[in-house]
């Protein structure tokens, strides 16, 4: 017999005054596996997790804890009895009590019990020394652990995070995410974690489920969802990138760039050709001419430098296409930072770039 999923929702649905805010989302997480729910602003994530905490109902569709029903729209378990823990941007730690207090907030043990589990607790944290000080004497980075101290005391089987590291600086942040999943990882709860952030997204999950408009509109692997994009949004949600209109002709489309295929479309149909600034190739012009086409590359097509900005690890040129004074990005590792008005000349490189039909 196989295992069921730590954590199973399937088809929840609700409504706000007749809108479907979350449309038939269905998802599973295993023992100590992450899934980050990755969307715009307005998409539903957050209220996908309030209906898993059970602080909001769904109106269909049932949420499953290792292979037990925990809600449907009939039977409903209590949110504190789901073993579901929080870590919310906003979910501060309590001003009023010591850090211990705090840890302990939700335990139901005797006194000494719940002192030893505080102090495990801030142990795998770090942070026993701080047991008996209060919220204000911690610095940001000190109250998110300790948040996360308090999440975890509880031995929760699942995670529920909301943008929990939005609040704390760059270094921090990747300190404090290591740690949080490591110590997840460890205890085998199912973590589903919500962010506005591919890079957090890459970096923490195990699956990234892709949401627009209240559905999941892709789920997968980070590599997965990062190299095979289903639409046009999913390449953006991960990276800028350059669009490139044309129109198909015997499952070809002709542009600047030389030819690309469009299998599958029909003759007439618009495609729209999608790169990431990190997948074109820059040449100096010779004379006037760039490089000679290759199969690889296609045609190169001429640009004049409008801009050049230096990223740390990378730079990052703007050009003004000749062709049709479009404007395309490509960045380079380390320093290139050519002068503007520089013609340069570009090529695309065909085993990474998306070729979509446009629908709307
Ligand atoms: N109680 C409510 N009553 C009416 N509309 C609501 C309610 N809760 C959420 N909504 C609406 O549902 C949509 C989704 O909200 P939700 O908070 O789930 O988005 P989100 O994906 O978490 O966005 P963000 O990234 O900005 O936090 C929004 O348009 C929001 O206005
Ligand atoms: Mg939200």
């Amino acid at each position: 017999m196989t295992t069921p999923p730590r954590l199973e929702i399937r088809n929840l649905t609700r409504h706000f005054d007749g809108r479907a805010v979350v449309d038939d989302v269905s998802l599973s997480i295993q023992p100590g596996q992450v899934t980050c729910l990755l969307g715009p602003s307005g998409c539903g994530k957050s209220t996908t997790l309030r209906m898993i905490a059970g602080v909001e109902m769904q109106d269909s569709g049932q949420i499953w804890v290792d292979g037990t029903l925990v809600c449907d729209t009939v039977f409903r378990v209590p949110a504190e009895r789901r073993r579901i823990g929080l870590m919310f941007q906003d979910f501060a730690l309590f001003p009023h009590l010591t850090v211990a207090d705090n840890v302990a907030f939700g335990l139901t043990g005797s006194a000494a019990e719940n002192r030893a589990r505080v102090e495990t607790m801030l142990d795998r944290v770090n942070l026993r020394r701080f047991i008996d000080a209060w919220p204000h004497e911690l610095s940001g980075g000190e109250q998110q652990r300790v948040a996360l101290a308090r999440a975890l005391a509880p031995d929760p089987r699942i995670m529920l995070m909301d943008e929990p590291f939005s609040g704390l600086d760059n270094r921090l942040r990747d300190e404090i995410r290591d740690t949080t999943l490591a110590i997840l990882k460890e205890t085998g709860t199912a973590v589903l974690l919500v962010t506005h952030e591919p890079e957090e997204a890459m970096r923490m999950a195990d699956d990234i489920a892709l949401m627009r408009q209240g559905r999941i509109v892709q789920q997968g692997a980070p590599y997965n969802i990062y190299n095979a994009p289903r639409d046009k949004e999913a390449v953006a949600f991960f990276s800028d990138i350059n669009v490139i209109h044309g129109t198909v002709r015997n499952a070809l489309t002709d542009t600047p760039f030389g030819q690309f295929l469009a299998p599958g479309q029909p003759d007439g149909a618009r495609v729209e050709i999608v790169i990431r600034p990190q997948h074109l190739k820059i040449d100096f012009d010779r004379n006037g001419q760039g490089p000679l086409p290759t199969p690889q590359d296609g045609t190169p097509a001429r640009g004049i430098v409008t801009r050049a900005r230096f990223m740390g690890s990378e730079s990052l040129v703007e050009f003004r296409m000749d062709h049709d004074g479009s404007m395309i990005k490509a960045t380079v590792p380390n320093v290139f930072l050519p002068k503007p008005g520089k013609p340069l000349w570009l090529t695309i490189r065909r085993d990474r770039c998306f070729v979509f039909p446009v629908t709307h």
